[in-house]
């Protein structure tokens, strides 16, 4: 619920209710965006005292005609450079005479119902009771617009918010330089910063370290979200459990370069930031454009990190995994990859996926190694076109047996990668990411396609659509293995390279827009190396992902509750595999593998050959629990 008051000193209250929290906001007499306020849920009253009454602080500047009106120390929804306040500022704007500093004044607001799509990225969608509220905040010299979105959900305990800079101006160009989608003062300081961080095999390890004075920050630079830090951070009160203490949490609905910070000021203050990575950004605004930052969601719990993660989970699960999987049961798949890795024909999938059936499995995945030559990773991504040698004959003809085992059938690719042996890096090579005239890295044996070039995503679309219209598909997954280097597109201006990361983002998203939306019935699982780009942007597509290349039964448990603090079970893919473990070598009883695998939705990765019938009949007994406990894994409450 969103509800306003006038201050008796001040302009407009604003407060964001949700069920058990409070956001807000206040336009001060200067015509400055204020926040006096982020916790538990408080009646809406007139609360501008919190602000009046911060002391005022020798050695910083003051509002030009107010005394003691010092925005240095005083909390701010969207603070701009160039003014009082030297902390890290939440948008960079340069002119085209070289200046920097911005001075946005409050010029509007309005409350409606629901929300407004966001063009050209995933967003949470609005239920039934969403509302929002849009601030409207103006710059006169340079005729800037920003204006910034909150939309509140009530039942989650969720507050979504996002930013759109539109240059409103007759002849001026500006540049971006930063846009967070979201940035939080808090009138404290004594909190923990609790991330999840790691490494491709060793994601999602929760992390918490107690905030000093000074900057503390998350972010990638790799292109996706990646394995080193989710898009996730939180501020915890100190001695924050499961249950108890207070927890302020952000999470970005974004899969490229993102930043988060907290910033402690020397006033013992703290600014709380998520949005693009700015480091090495920077977008051409003309006159007449808009920009929209990603969507960032805000969660508080004062019933410490449970609370929190419940408010995500059902957000998730209910606004933001596409509705037509969100309560629908997963399959429990067999992925080929630990099976046979490359090295497989037709005959051995059609065994295996015998085998699957007769253990009780839903789905048969044939994952890499199936298209162009490809018999190990030098060759052939890029060329999507099924090996008939190496399958003994035909896609449709193998899926075809398959299915007849009683089993549906699911492919992998990587969509997004070339080989440069592939017939597509030979006919394209300026389609790869790359600076000309520079050395070229791979990684895996691959680059990495320029998804900023609209002729690559068409592509992308093109090839991936004819593989799902010509045989009966009902799963894929969709990979990516590699970060991006050498960072330039020869599609782009030289004044637009700075705009590739998130072009190439923007792409990407217009690509799985069109395939999920065309493909309604298959599901997509998101993987990139495990869980390198494990986000809810990718979550808005892909309804379940692969959450870590490590399969070993103890370190996936680290892994899994780490995913858990922000994703619910029915996003997070979780297989049985063999022992002793591919990754680790660690010998695991069935019993073991089966119980933590069972925490999100059931998948093997095993080779019938190589086990004991003992071990079988055992897998067999996990399977048929699994599939009874199912519906409450998949859409209870964790
Ligand atoms: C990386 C994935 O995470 C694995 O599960 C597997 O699909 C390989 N790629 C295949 O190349």
């Amino acid at each position: 619920m969103i509800e306003t008051m006038r201050s008796e000193q001040d302009g407009t209250l604003f407060f964001l209710h949700t069920k058990s929290a409070t956001l807000s906001l206040l336009v001060s007499a200067e015509g400055f965006l204020l926040l006096p306020y982020w916790g538990a849920r408080i009646k809406t009253s007139d609360i501008s005292y919190i602000v009046k009454e911060l002391p005022f602080v020798s050695y910083m500047a003051s509002t030009e005609g107010r005394k003691n009106f010092q925005l240095g120390n005083l909390p701010q929804p969207y603070p701009s450079f160039g003014n009082s306040d030297l902390r890290s500022p939440a948008f960079l704007f340069t002119y085209e005479d070289g200046s920097r500093t911005t001075d946005l004044s409050y010029r509007g607001y309005t409350i409606h119902k629901g929300k407004t799509k966001l063009d050209g990225l995933p967003f949470i969608r609005p239920d039934s009771s969403a509302q929002t509220l849009e601030l409207q905040l103006f710059d006169r010299l340079k005729e800037i617009s920003v204006v910034i979105s909150m939309t509140v959900y009530e039942d989650y305990d969720a507050i979504t918010q996002s930013v759109r800079a539109e240059n409103q101006g007759k002849t001026q160009t500006l540049q971006i330089e930063k846009l967070c989608s979201a940035s939080i003062d808090l009138l404290d300081s004594d909190f923990e910063f609790l991330h999840l961080a790691g490494a491709w095999g060793r994601e999602f390890q929760i992390k918490r370290q107690k905030l000093e004075q000074g900057i503390l920050s998350i972010g990638s630079a790799g292109g996706a979200s990646g394995h080193e830090h989710n898009p996730f951070a939180a501020l915890a009160s100190p001695g924050t459990d499961e249950t108890h203490g207070q927890v302020y949490a952000m999470n970005l609905v974004y899969s490229g370069n993102f930043l988060a910070s907290a910033e402690v000021g020397m006033h013992r203050n703290t600014r709380f930031q998520i949005g693009l990575q700015p480091f090495d950004f920077s977008w051409r605004l003309e006159p007449g454009e808009c920009f929209q930052s990603p969507e960032a969601v805000l969660v508080y719990s004062g019933k410490g990190l449970e609370g929190m993660s419940n408010s995500f989970h059902r957000l998730y699960q209910d606004c933001l995994i596409p509705l037509r999987f969100a309560q629908k049961e997963r399959p429990i798949l067999l992925n080929s990859w630990e099976a046979h890795y490359y090295k497989f024909c037709g005959e051995d999938l059609i065994r295996l996926a015998r085998q699957a059936t007769q253990v009780g499995a839903e789905l048969f995945v044939l994952d890499d190694g199936w298209f162009g030559k490809r018999m190990d990773e030098s060759s052939s991504v890029g060329d999507w076109i099924a090996n008939e040698e190496k399958l003994g004959g035909s896609l449709s003809s193998l899926i075809e047996k398959i299915n007849r085992e009683g089993i549906s059938f699911g492919l992998w690719a990587e969509p997004e990668m070339v080989s440069p042996d592939s017939d597509l890096y030979r006919a394209h090579p300026e389609w790869a990411i790359q600076v000309q005239g520079r050395r070229m890295e791979t990684s895996r044996e691959e680059y990495v396609l320029d998804l900023s070039n609209p002729d690559v995503c068409k592509y992308i679309i093109d090839s991936i659509s004819a593989i799902l219209s010509e045989n009966p598909v009902t799963y894929v997954k969709w990979d990516m293995n590699r970060n991006f280097t050498n960072l330039g597109s020869t599609y782009l201006p030289s004044c637009r390279q700075k705009e590739q990361a998130h072009r190439y983002m923007l792409g990407l998203y217009h690509v799985l827009d069109v395939l999920t939306n065309r493909f309604p019935h298959v599901l997509f699982e998101g993987c990139a190396g495990g869980g390198g780009r494990f986000d809810p942007g990718m979550l808005y597509y892909t309804p379940q992902m692969w959450v870590s290349d490590d399969t070993d039964a103890v370190e996936r448990l680290t892994i899994q509750y780490g995913a858990s603090l922000v994703y619910p079970s029915i996003a997070v893919e979780c297989h049985i595999s063999e022992t002793p473990n591919h990754q680790v070598g660690r010998r695991e009883s069935m019993a073991a593998r089966a119980a933590t695998a069972m925490w999100g939705n059931l998948g093997l990765e095993l080779n019938f050959d190589r086990m004991a019938g003992e071990e079988i009949n055992c897998l067999m007994d996990e399977i048929a629990f699994y599939k009874k406990v199912r519906p409450v894994i998949q859409v209870g409450r964790l």
